[in-house]
């Protein structure tokens, strides 16, 4: 007997996936993504603590025997030589330590909050981008988001400035944070947009880079909406809005 082909759309079409479970998948995906992201988020804080509580004391402790012999040894002016070239490299092992630390997790995040992470996240780009001007401009509450919003939030600056200094060769960043009360929807927003007058690029070319990427990725898997503006000499503007109760909690 002749199977007739069932028609688009009808109970059982196999080319058909419904709405529902396509956005079923769209909430599965969601959340596997903020799962990634929070692995990913865990395991550079555990790193963070090694490095601080392993390589920190053994530091501590070469420092300790290096006074000491530097001590024992006072008139000899080989030893002397010797232990103060061991502590200016101990002193720079602790200034690399703590970059490095630095990247992987905002410690003050954890301590003092989003605003005060992003002040010391600005303050110490601008020491090392003294060409650059950068204005932070921030409105509205920001200190009862979930560790998840924090951290988007801070991810998504860190990456853009960045991104500045590597690629830009601006001379003016502004960096807005508005958490507001959307009207229409009736929920709260979290606004953020980062802009430079640097010399731009064509957002479609591929780049082979991650960073982009992942910043979209994150705003996507935290429930928000992200874009890209560019062109050759025309700077670059990243704008990112985030609906508050939609970001699950970490
Ligand atoms: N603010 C910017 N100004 C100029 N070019 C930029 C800017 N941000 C990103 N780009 C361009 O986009 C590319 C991709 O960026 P990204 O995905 O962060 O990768 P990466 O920084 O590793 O190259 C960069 O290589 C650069 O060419
Ligand atoms: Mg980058």
């Amino acid at each position: 007997m002749i199977q007739h082909k069932k028609r688009y759309g009808a109970p059982g079409c196999s080319k058909c996936v419904l709405p529902t479970q396509l956005k079923t998948q769209q909430i599965e995906l969601q959340l596997l993504a903020q799962n990634l992201f929070k692995v990913q988020e865990d395991e550079r804080q555990l790193l963070s603590r090694e490095l601080h509580d392993e390589l920190g004391q053994w530091l501590t402790a070469i420092s300790a025997e290096t006074e000491a012999i530097s001590n024992s040894f006072h008139g000899n002016s080989k030893v002397r030589i010797g232990t103060q070239s061991i502590k200016e490299s101990v002193g720079k092992i602790h200034n690399v330590i703590h970059n490095i630390m630095h990247q992987l997790r905002p410690v003050l995040l954890d301590t003092l909050g989003l605003i005060d992470s992003l002040n010391d996240l600005r303050s110490q780009w601008s020491s090392h981008n003294p060409g650059i001007s950068c204005k932070f401009v921030m409105e509205g509450e920001f200190n009862n988001f979930g560790e998840m919003i924090n951290i988007t939030i801070f991810r998504i600056i860190q990456e853009s400035l960045s991104n500045i200094c590597n690629h830009a060769e601006a001379t003016l960043v502004l960096v807005h944070l508005n958490h507001k009360l959307d009207v229409p929807a009736g929920t709260n927003i979290l606004l953020l947009s980062i802009e430079d007058n640097g010399k731009g690029f064509n957002p479609k070319q591929q780049s082979g880079g991650f960073g982009v990427l992942g910043m979209r990725e994150r705003i996507i898997a935290a429930g928000g909406k992200f874009s890209l503006y560019s062109a050759l000499g025309h700077g670059t503007q990243i704008n990112v809005s985030l609906p508050i109760e939609k970001v699950c909690a970490y």
